[in-house]
C-alpha cells in the first residue's frame, strides 16, 4: 500500500475549468482526486452528480475518482457513480437503510467500499462494518461546505479508528476530510491517518505544487 495519499477535493476547483483544474493539481503531485456529492438533503449544500465524474474520464483523467457520497439514500448514486468512472466510493451510515447492503454494493461494482463518520458520530458503526470496509472516511469539520477549521477532537478519534484496525489484522486506510492544512497534516498522520483531502488548502493557493510538496514534505518530517 503507497504510504500517504494526498486527494484534493474539487469542491474548491474553478469549476468552469474543472477537466483543466484536476488536470494541474494531478500533475502537481497529487494521488486522488476527491469528489464531494453534495444533495441539499443529507447537507445543506449542492454540487455535482455521476455525469460530471463520467465527463472527468471522457476528458482524459486516469487517476483514482475517490467520491464521498453526501447523499440520502444512497445506494442508487453508488450504482450511477461506479458506472461513470468511480474508483473509491464512501457514505454515511446515518444516510443507508441497510448499511452492509450498501457496502457490498460497491464492492460488487469493483469499487473500494469507505464509510465517512461525522464528528459526532460513533465509531461503533464500525462494530459489524469494518471486516468489509476498504477504509474509513473520518470527518473533522461538519459535511457540507469546504473552508472550515479542523476539530481537534478528531485527532483522538483517529487514534482509537487506528487501534479498532490494528485489531482487525486488515489494511484499511484512514482518511481525513475537513481542514486539513501544511500545518497540522504531520499531527493527522502521526495520529495513524494516511489518506488526506484538502480542499481550499490547495485551490486556494495559486502554486499547488507548492502545497503539495509542503505536505509531502511534513509527511516526510
Ligand atoms: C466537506 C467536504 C470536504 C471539503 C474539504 O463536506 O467533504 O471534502 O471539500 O474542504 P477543506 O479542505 O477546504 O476543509
Ligand atoms: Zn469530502
Amino acid at each position: 500500500m503507497q504510504p500517504y495519499l494526498i486527494a484534493p477535493s474539487i469542491l474548491s476547483a474553478d469549476f468552469a475549468r474543472l477537466g483543466e483544474e484536476v488536470e494541474n493539481v494531478l500533475s502537481a503531485g497529487a494521488d486522488v482526486i476527491h469528489f464531494d456529492v453534495m444533495d441539499n438533503h443529507y447537507v445543506p449544500n449542492l454540487t455535482f452528480g455521476p455525469m460530471i465524474c463520467e465527463s472527468l474520464r471522457k476528458y482524459g483523467i486516469k487517476a483514482d475518482i475517490d467520491v464521498h457520497l453526501m447523499v440520502k439514500p444512497v445506494d442508487d448514486l453508488i450504482q450511477r457513480f461506479a458506472d461513470a468512472g468511480a474508483s473509491y466510493i464512501s457514505f454515511h451510515p446515518e444516510a443507508s437503510e441497510h448499511i452492509d447492503r450498501s457496502i457490498q454494493l460497491i464492492k460488487q461494482n469493483g469499487c473500494k467500499a469507505g464509510l465517512v463518520l461525522n464528528p459526532a458520530t460513533p465509531l461503533h458503526y464500525l462494530d459489524y462494518t469494518l471486516d468489509n470496509l476498504d477504509y474509513v472516511l473520518l470527518m473533522s469539520v461538519n459535511p457540507g461546505f469546504g473552508g472550515q477549521s479542523f476539530i481537534p477532537a478528531t485527532l483522538d478519534k483517529i487514534r482509537q479508528t487506528k487501534q479498532k484496525i490494528l485489531e482487525s489484522g486488515r489494511d484499511i486506510r484512514i482518511e481525513i476530510d475537513g481542514g486539513v492544512k501544511v500545518d497540522n497534516i504531520r499531527a493527522i498522520a502521526e495520529a495513524g491517518a494516511d489518506m488526506f483531502v484538502a480542499g481550499s488548502a490547495i485551490f486556494g493557493q495559486q502554486n499547488y505544487r507548492d502545497v503539495i510538496t509542503q505536505m509531502r514534505n511534513e509527511l516526510a518530517a
